[in-house]
This record gives structure tokens, sequence and C-alpha cells, in this order.
């Protein structure tokens, strides 16, 4: 019996080589960020749609000390992000510049490990995870990103870039699927708003 559990552990007989994945195509949660150069903290509740390439971030955070709050909807098929503010119903249309990027793991990143976050000793209490690193799209930087052996969803992500210096996304409180489809469509109020910077 012994000798099988070291053979496993040398071999690996359990776990399979862990493989670039791609996160659940509709996600809902909440994520923390927070730049080293720009000195800023951000909270955000998201919905994320990967067939419909729409993004919903209504974050707070602070910038050089200073609180602020944003709602965003991020419209990539439409090019369009709409700056919502509730809580007068008006609305600031925006041309949205990039593409959209899927949450996966790309094909060419490299494996750093598989760890467990928590403890291993009893049930509830561990996390299975694997963590990858490759370089950002266009050569802008490098990328760090953890996510769940199970599910792939997303529980990291730092990059560097030289303009940002490191920057530290969390996830957490995710759930697979659209909570309120609602949110990723413009407000009424949205449809006769202004079109600035066009
Ligand atoms: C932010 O606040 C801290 C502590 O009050 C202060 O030392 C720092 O200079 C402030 N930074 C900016 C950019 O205002
Ligand atoms: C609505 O609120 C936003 C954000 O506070 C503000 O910038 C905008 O001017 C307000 N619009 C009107 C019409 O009051």
């Amino acid at each position: 019996m012994k000798l099988l559990i070291l053979s496993c552990l040398l071999a690996g007989c359990l776990a399979q080589k862990p493989r670039p994945c791609s996160s659940p195509p509709l996600l809902t949660g909440a994520l923390a960020m927070s730049t080293q150069k720009e000195n800023m903290w951000v909270y955000a509740k998201y919905l994320y749609d990967e067939m419909g390439q729409r993004i919903r971030l209504m974050e707070r955070g602070t910038y050089e000390n200073k609180t602020f709050s944003y709602d965003l909807l991020l419209l990539y098929r439409e090019a369009t992000v709409y700056e919502i503010h509730r809580h007068n119903r008006t609305c600031n249309k925006m041309p949205l510049k990039g593409v959209f990027q899927p949450m996966a793991i790309p094909k060419d990143a490299s494996l750093l490990g598989q760890v467990i976050l928590g403890s291993s000793s009893g049930p509830g209490e561990g996390l299975l995870v694997n963590t990858w690193t490759g370089d950002l799209p266009e050569k802008a930087g490098k990328f760090m990103s953890t996510v769940t052996e199970f599910g792939c969803i997303p529980v990291s992500t730092l990059f560097h870039t030289d303009r940002f210096g490191w920057m530290v996304l969390s996830y957490f409180d995710n759930v697979i699927g659209i909570l309120d489809p609602q949110d990723l469509i413009p407000p009424p109020y949205c449809q006769h708003c202004g079109d600035e910077g066009r």
C-alpha cells in the first residue's frame, strides 16, 4: 500500500496534467483590482457574456486617495461602452476600443504549477487550482493566471505592463450564468443619450 502511494506521488497516477482551459461562457461575480503605479483600488460586480461579447462592471474604488464609482456596460460587438448613471437616469455613450478577450488560459501558456489554496486536511478547506504564465497579446507584457482545476473558474490574474506596473485581479463569489440578463442591455434611458467622444 505504501509503495503504491509512493509511486502515485512520483508518477502522479491520479493527477492528469492540467491543460489550458476556457472559463464558462456566462459568469456573474465580483472582483477586486489594484494597480501598482496608479495607486488604484477597485471593487466591482461583474457580468460576463462570452458569446454576446458583453461585460457589465459596477465598480467603486479609490484613485490617488479619491473615491469614485463607475457603472459600465461594454458591448464589444457594437464597439460601444455605456457609462450608466442610475441615480439620475442618464448615460454617456462612448466608442469602445479594443478586442474582446475571452476568459481563458491561452493554448501557449506555461503551467507554473498545481496547488491547493487553503488546506487539504478536511473537506471544504481547500481549492485545487492551476497557475499559468504567458505573454499578453502583442507583447504588451506578461500575465500569471490562476484558475480552478474543476470548472476553470478564474481565481486571480496578475498582469505586468510597463504602463501600469503590476496589476492584480482577484475574483470571488462567482456563479455560472447571468443572474439578471437585463443588466447586459442598455437601460431604456440610454437610447436617447448623447454620443460623447464621437
Ligand atoms: C494619499 O494619502 C496619504 C495618507 O494620507 C498621503 O501620504 C499621500 O500623499 C496621499 N496621496 C496622494 C496622491 O494624494
Ligand atoms: C448625472 O450624474 C452624473 C454622475 O454623477 C453626472 O456626471 C451628470 O452630469 C448627471 N446628469 C444630469 C443630467 O444631471
